[in-house]
């Protein structure tokens, strides 16, 4: 018997832990998977909710590190889960996304000896202030395995000295998500429950310290939301960061006074899918949120002035537009008025590419 150990600690990486987990079941006789919950993040909606959607037994570890400066967050993760390794002894551990769970978790092992696998690697950005940046590429530079979404990556991986016998295009396990609860979406309530029957709406999710760490970039989101409120609803579920940093800089009731804005907390994935599926636009400066538009063929406007995604620019339905109100209200009038490109979807997000990564890592790595 052998044991994997797979790291979550913030929300994108329950939806793509929930399909690795089950693409392992299949080989329960010779692998034992064990769940290590960092508890970088901690309320309801940005974690527990997802074990439940997502049928994930509740984590084997819950490290509860919660929040804290990069570093205080770094080395708590690194000193607890380096006591998970101590005392299970895994034969491989696998980290998805780039938070810093992934990155404190793969330094850990590989410092123990243990290998890690990286779900999503080699996307990048090219911007080095973003905290995700520094995660993945210190991440994928110390990983023995990369399992990657898009051709981008490959090259970025390549150029970095990757050698190619580690990298494995496989598609994108969110995909996998998404594909296999988009038709249990459709049951949910949230737009009945909302008020919104009928109505056309924009859906709105920031949580960028780039974008909402400012009083600048706030004021530029709500003057954003004052000009597109002229032509539709918006629905903003608010991340608990740009929660706090509206009450800091007091700006609370300029949102407030937004008719037809609807500041809701974080949703369930199912609310979630079900919200993005039914809206004339998503606005975001999610990573994730980028691909599963593009797969859903929703028009996304990324509000950073980088993608670490191009796939989704390139053949998708997302387009850059940086948190400028004016580019954003261009770019939603495009939209408003028909005028915006298709796009398609990317070569294997067909929701199989958990299956592959297990393929892969138990014949492969674990030498099943
Ligand atoms: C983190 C990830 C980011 C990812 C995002 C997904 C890093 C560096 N950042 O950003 O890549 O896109 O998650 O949502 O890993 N808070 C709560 N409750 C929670 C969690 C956080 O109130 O359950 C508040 C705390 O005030 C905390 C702040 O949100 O200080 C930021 O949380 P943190 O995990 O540090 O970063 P995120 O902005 O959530
Ligand atoms: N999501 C959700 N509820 C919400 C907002 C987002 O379930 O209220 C889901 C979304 O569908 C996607 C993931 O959360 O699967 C994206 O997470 P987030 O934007 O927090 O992180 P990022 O992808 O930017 O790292």
């Amino acid at each position: 018997m052998k044991t994997i150990v797979s790291v979550g600690g913030a929300r994108p990486n329950f939806m793509k832990l929930g399909p690795f987990h089950n693409a392992l079941t299949p080989y329960r006789d010779r692998i034992r998977h064990l769940i290590v919950h960092t508890g970088q993040h901690y309320d309801e909606s940005m974690s527990k909710v997802f074990f439940d959607e997502f049928g994930l037994p509740a984590p084997d570890f819950s490290l509860g590190v919660g929040s804290g400066t990069h570093g205080q967050q770094t080395a708590k993760i690194m000193v607890e889960f380096e006591k998970v390794l101590e005392k299970m002894r895994p034969d491989l551990v696998v980290v998805v996304g780039d938070v810093n769970s992934t990155l404190a978790c793969s330094i850990a092992s590989v410092k123990l000896g243990v290998p890690v696998a990286h779900i999503e690697a080699g996307l990048r950005s090219f911007d080095r202030t973003m905290p995700e940046e520094i995660n993945r590429v210190l991440t994928d530079a110390i990983s023995d395995y990369l399992f990657v979404t898009e051709p981008s990556a490959i090259a970025n991986l390549i150029k970095e000295g990757v050698d190619e016998s580690r990298i494995f295009y496989v598609g994108n396990v969110m995909v996998d998500s998404l594909l296999a609860y988009r038709d249990h979406s459709a049951a949910s309530n949230i737009i009945e429950n909302l008020g919104l029957n009928g109505e056309a709406y924009v859906l709105v999710t920031l949580h960028r310290p780039t974008n909402v760490d400012t009083s600048e970039g706030l004021n530029t989101i709500a003057e954003i939301f004052e000009r597109v409120s002229h032509d539709r609803a918006i629905v903003f579920p608010l991340h608990p960061r740009t929660r706090k940093m509206i009450g800091e800089y007091g700006l609370g009731k300029r949102f407030e006074r937004i008719a037809r804005l609807k500041v809701i907390e974080p949703v369930g994935y199912l609310d979630f899918l079900k919200l993005m599926e039914n809206s004339t636009l998503v606005l975001t400066d999610s990573g994730g949120i980028q691909e599963e538009t593009t797969v859903l063929g929703i028009p996304c406007l990324t509000l950073r002035s980088n993608t670490e995604r191009p796939i989704t620019v390139e053949i998708g339905t997302n387009r850059i537009t940086g948190l400028d109100a004016d580019r954003v209200l261009a770019a939603c009038h495009d939209v408003f008025e028909g005028r915006f490109k298709k796009g398609s979807i990317p070569h294997l997000w067909d929701g199989k590419a958990a299956e592959r990564i297990a393929g892969i890592l138990v014949n492969k790595c674990l030498g099943e």
